[in-house]
Formats: structure tokens, sequence, C-alpha cells
């Protein structure tokens, strides 16, 4: 048995998952895994190679035998592909499509399953994804789905944008989601999908902090000493 729990965080792009998770993990001590940048660090390699997005084999060569790695540097984890680190890069909007376009392979889900479990297992983690509570870690001992009203989730994203000074418009932000959201959750392979042990969370019209609290006491019930 773990020490310390694993929590798993999944839930679809704007739902205050990453803030969450991140802001959870430094309150309990934990280290903080954000699977995302794994999926969007393999569509990065693909950009950058040239690759043809859709060509499978082509999308899981440019990953293969890459160490994918995360560093502290200064407040967040950084994901380093063979020492280089790339968290800078990762963050685009054709990273983002890309991203949830490669997640779809099942070469390429199979070559981070054990990576990301390999993060976890010794537990005092937070993991946030898509599909931790359901395949990564099913037996998790906290698991959180994280959702909002897509109008929210919408307006957070564009906000988001903005304060990286890249400008946006609302309506392409809500429609680039929705067809994120919808890739991702009907893909054939660990869709994104509530588990049926998770914890549901609404965070519309909730502060970061009030989500915090909830999770953080929730995690403390259930943790051994
Ligand atoms: O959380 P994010 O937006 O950074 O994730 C980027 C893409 O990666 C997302 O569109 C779906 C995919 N993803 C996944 O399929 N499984 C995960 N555990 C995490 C992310």
């Amino acid at each position: 048995m773990r020490n310390l729990p694993i929590v798993a965080i999944d839930g679809p792009a704007g739902s205050g998952k990453s803030t969450v998770a991140k802001a959870l993990a430094k309150r309990l001590q934990f280290v903080h895994v954000d699977t995302g940048a794994l999926y969007r660090g393999v569509a990065w390699l693909a950009i950058r190679k040239g690759v043809e997005l859709g060509v499978e084999q082509d999308v899981v060569a440019t990953s293969s035998g890459v160490k994918f790695e995360f560093r502290y540097i200064g407040d967040g984890n950084h994901l380093f592909l063979d020492g280089e680190d790339v968290a800078n890069f990762i963050r685009t909007e054709e990273v983002s499509a890309a991203a949830s376009k490669v997640s779809a392979f099942p070469g390429v889900r199979s070559l981070l399953l054990d990576l990301q479990r390999s993060f976890g297992k010794t537990g005092g983690v937070v993991l946030e994804g898509r599909d931790i509570g359901t395949v990564v870690f099913p037996n998790a001992e906290l698991k959180f789905f994280l959702f909002a009203s897509p109008q929210e989730r919408a307006l957070r994203r564009h906000q988001e944008l903005k304060a990286k000074g890249i400008e946006s418009d609302l309506d392409s932000v809500a429609q680039d989601l929705a067809k994120r959201d919808h890739q991702d959750s009907t893909r054939a392979i660990a869709p994104l999908k509530q588990a049926a042990d998770a914890i549901p969370v609404d965070t519309s019209g909730k502060t970061i902090e009030a989500v915090l609290d909830q999770l953080e006491a929730l995690v403390r019930q259930r943790m051994v000493y």
C-alpha cells in the first residue's frame, strides 16, 4: 500500500484542471504531473520534424526513444525532451489542436502510459489529464472530475490567451474547445470520461480557492499517516 495517495484529476479543456492540480499539489506538497504536457510534447516533436500528423507510425517514430521528464523551474513543472526545456513551445493553439489529434493514436497512448505510471506509482502525486482515473490509475485513492459550462470554459481560455498577449476571438475559442471536447471524448481508446467512482466538481462560478479548499479537505480526510 502507498503511504501517500494518488490524486487523479480529469476533465475537459478550460475546466480549471491545470490551475487546480498545480495549486493542490503545492498545498499538499505533492508532485504535480500534467499529462497533457506529454501529449503536447509528442505533437510538438512531430510538428518540428514536419511529420504528417495523420500518419500514426511517423508520429510515434518521432517520439520513440525520446526522454520525457519533468523538472521544477521556479514555480512550474517544465517538460524536458531529451534535455531540452519545451515548456514555452507547447502551449500554442497549433500544438493544442495537434495534441488532441495525435492523442487519439493507440501507439501514442501506449508510448506514454508506462511513463505516466512511473511518475505516479510512489503516491504523493497529483496527476491531471483525461484518462487518469479511468486508465492510467484506475485504483487512485482520489479521483476528481472537473467541469464547467462551455461558455465559462471558453471565456477562461480567451482570458488566458489575452494574459499571454495573444488576441483571440471568443466565438472561435468556443468552437476550438467544442471541437477538442468532441475529439477527446469520442476517440476509441481512453476517451475523456468521468470514472464511475470519481467525484464530480462543477467549477462554474467558483473561485479557485473555493475549489481548492473542497479538494484539499477531501484528500486530507483520506491520507494515511
Ligand atoms: O490538458 P491539455 O489540454 O494540455 O491536453 C492536451 C491534449 O492531450 C488534449 O486535447 C487531449 C490529450 N490528453 C489525453 O488524451 N489524455 C491525457 N491524459 C491528457 C491529455
